[in-house]
């Protein structure tokens, strides 16, 4: 069984094509070059280019795979959450080729392509525990099966990424911030400066990253003649340093609230082994190396994709994708895209019950 994968939800125009035994076939990434000069993404902009690359992204990526169109069981595509203009260019496409080629299409939830990727890279087996952070999203949850999610917190405020890449605007270190700081973080001291972890104690598995955004704004003021974040000016070893210790107490406020969730996970999913990391900021290896030491506390395995698995791809999509057509969640070429679409709302659909063959 085959399956193409199309993704166009944020700044990556996308596709692979995965078979059931867990083969990568073939796969191209376009990241966008084009938001670099605005410092973080705009969607007309994305969509547009998303509309000028997707049909010689799907081309080149089949020829890759040296997979004849007629070949395919099913094409899905990134479905949503995400930015509604790009959303829609791949799910037309992948629409368009279904309906050309009497193929199935198949809705996939962008965060159910994260959530699943472990599987097709580890082999990871249900049920799960995973932290999802991404540039849009922060969710600790529990993965039961495919579209079958309990979540167990969120965050209240900014995303994990999201908080990386405004950290690294204030610092002018250009869009995406995430992988700057991890960069400069590690030439700098991650005890120079004290942060907050906001609702450490609050009680529950939430998390939120707009006080310690807060925080390192006014420290990065006070070195401004006019208090301005835009004027202030950083002897590069302070950068080094403000990275170092966002990083570590970003990391340190993700980890206070998974202890507790490996404690409900382990009391209330006995059959589960596994700590799952997924989403752009999973790339971090600083955060991937203290999950990782988490784990293994706790006794639980840890698995992370390859970092080029961690950011937007089609190989995540296909994966998704091909998981729900095994178990015959497809959708009618109906399907709306959304631009809001939470993943514990994911529940399956039997193909009986609106999902039919295009
Ligand atoms: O999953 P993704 O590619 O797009 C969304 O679905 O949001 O995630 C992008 C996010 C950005 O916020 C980016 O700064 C962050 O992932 N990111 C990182 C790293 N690489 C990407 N954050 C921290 N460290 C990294 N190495
Ligand atoms: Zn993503």
């Amino acid at each position: 069984m085959i399956v193409l994968g199309i993704e166009s939800s944020c700044d990556e125009t996308a596709a692979a094509v995965v078979s059931d035994d867990r083969e990568i076939l073939g796969e191209v990434v376009l990241s966008q070059e084009e938001h670099k000069k605005f410092g973080g993404v705009v969607p007309e902009v994305a969509a547009r280019a998303h509309l000028e690359h997707i049909d010689e992204i799907i081309e080149l990526t089949l020829k890759k795979a040296g997979v004849k169109p007629q070949e395919l069981d099913a094409i899905a595509a990134s479905s949503g959450p995400g930015l509604i203009g790009g959303v829609v260019v791949g799910v037309m496409a992948a629409k368009a080729l279904a309906l050309a080629l009497n193929k199935h299409f198949v809705a996939v939830n962008h965060l159910e392509g994260h959530a699943l990727t472990a599987r097709l890279t580890a082999g990871v087996t249900y049920p799960y525990l995973l932290l999802l952070v991404s540039g849009g999203h922060c969710q600790i949850l529990v993965v039961k099966d495919v579209g079958q999610y309990e979540r167990l917190g969120t965050t209240i405020d900014d995303a994990a990424g999201e908080a990386f890449d405004k950290v690294a605007k204030m610092l002018n270190l250009g869009y995406p911030g995430g992988p700057m700081i991890e960069k400069l973080a590690d030439q700098g001291n991650e005890n120079r400066f004290s942060l907050p972890h906001p609702l450490q104690n609050s009680g529950d598995l939430n998390l939120s990253f707009s006080g310690l955004k807060t925080a390192v704004r006014k420290i990065i003021e006070s070195y401004s003649p006019d208090g301005k974040v835009e004027h202030a000016i950083l002897p590069k070893q302070d950068v080094a340093d403000i990275c170092a210790c966002f990083q570590k107490t970003a990391t340190e406020c993700l980890l206070i609230k998974l202890e507790r969730a490996i404690k409900y996970f382990k009391a209330n999913y006995p059959d589960g082994n596994d700590l799952v990391v997924a989403g752009g900021v999973a790339a971090n290896s600083y955060l991937r190396m203290a999950l990782e030491r988490l784990a293994k506390n706790n006794k639980l395995t840890f698995a992370a994709p390859p970092i080029r698995y961690c950011t937007d791809n089609g190989v995540m999509i296909a994966w998704a994708g091909l998981e729900r057509f095994q178990k015959g969640l497809t959708n009618s070429l109906n399907f709306k895209p959304r631009p809001r679409w939470p993943l514990d709302e994911n529940a399956p659909k039997a193909a009986g019950a609106g999902g039919v063959k295009a």
